[in-house]
């Protein structure tokens, strides 16, 4: 009988072709399966596009689509129906590895298809590569500095209400602004309200050849545009003590 597979999950990006650790690149190119998620609104999976262009044969690699559901029975079934699968491959003695973008384990859905893969195959060894996150990546090309000696940072899924970043702006030294989507002209209109505009960077699709990265966004007064796939760096230059 076989020895049992190895999951492995793997951040890759968050958009450069070829930004992931060493060790997870060999450990990539040995999987004999590789699932990537797309998402349904998109042709190519953006996963894969982070990966240095025909390294790994196409035939290893098996889309998983994905919509973003909020419903927690859909998800719980979908994550459970690709475990079943996965666990027969890894029953197999195939190893498995499930691409994500940027880190693995910070605001991923791979968690939740890490937790569905363990309990369908217990028995199963699993490995977990740390990525580099997004807003790590727009830190890098921008130069701000993401906390300094005992500098407060926040990290934080963009709210709906401007009252609760606004909150958050003025309790902290830096806020990391995560999922903007369509609150970005919301987000430029309360800046501008706190004279932040010239504090806070700006990235959509980082590392990608249609990333756009501002030092200063007054840009986005004019044209707030960029929504999906975006992350804003915020400085406060003088927080509220605790
Ligand atoms: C589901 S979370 C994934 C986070 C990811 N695991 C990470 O480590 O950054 C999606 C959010 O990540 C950010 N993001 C992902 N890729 C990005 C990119 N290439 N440029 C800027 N922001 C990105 C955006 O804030 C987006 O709303």
């Amino acid at each position: 009988m076989s020895k049992t597979g190895t999951f492995y999950g793997i951040g890759v990006g968050p958009g450069e072709p070829g930004l992931l650790p060493v060790v997870a690149w060999e450990t990539l190119k040995c999987c004999h399966v590789i699932y990537i998620p797309r998402a349904s609104s998109q042709d190519a999976s953006t996963a894969k596009a982070c990966l240095p262009a025909h390294s790994i044969p196409d035939e290893r690699f098996k889309e998983i689509e994905f919509d973003m559901s909020k419903d927690h029975s859909v998800l719980a079934e979908r994550y459970s129906h690709s475990a079943k699968e996965i666990a027969r491959q890894l029953r197999q003695g195939l190893d498995v590895a499930y691409l994500t973008i940027g880190d693995t384990m910070t605001f991923s859905t791979f968690n939740y298809q890490l937790q569905a893969v363990r309990e369908a195959c217990p028995e199963a060894p699993w490995r977990v590569f740390p990525g580099v996150t997004s807003y790590a990546a727009l830190a890098a090309c921008t130069g701000f500095a993401l906390g300094e000696g005992k500098e407060r940072v926040q990290i934080l899924p963009c709210p709906e209400d401007p009252g609760a970043l606004q909150r958050a702006i003025e309790t902290n030294d830096i806020v990391v602004l995560m999922k903007i989507g369509r609150r970005l002209s919301m987000v430029v209109a309360l800046l501008e309200s706190m004279n932040l505009l010239r504090e806070a960077v700006f990235g959509t699709r980082v590392g990608t050849t249609e990333a756009v990265c501002l030092t200063g966004i007054e840009p986005l007064l004019l044209n707030p545009a960029y929504g999906y796939l975006s992350t804003m760096l915020i400085r406060n230059p003088s927080p509220r003590p605790l």
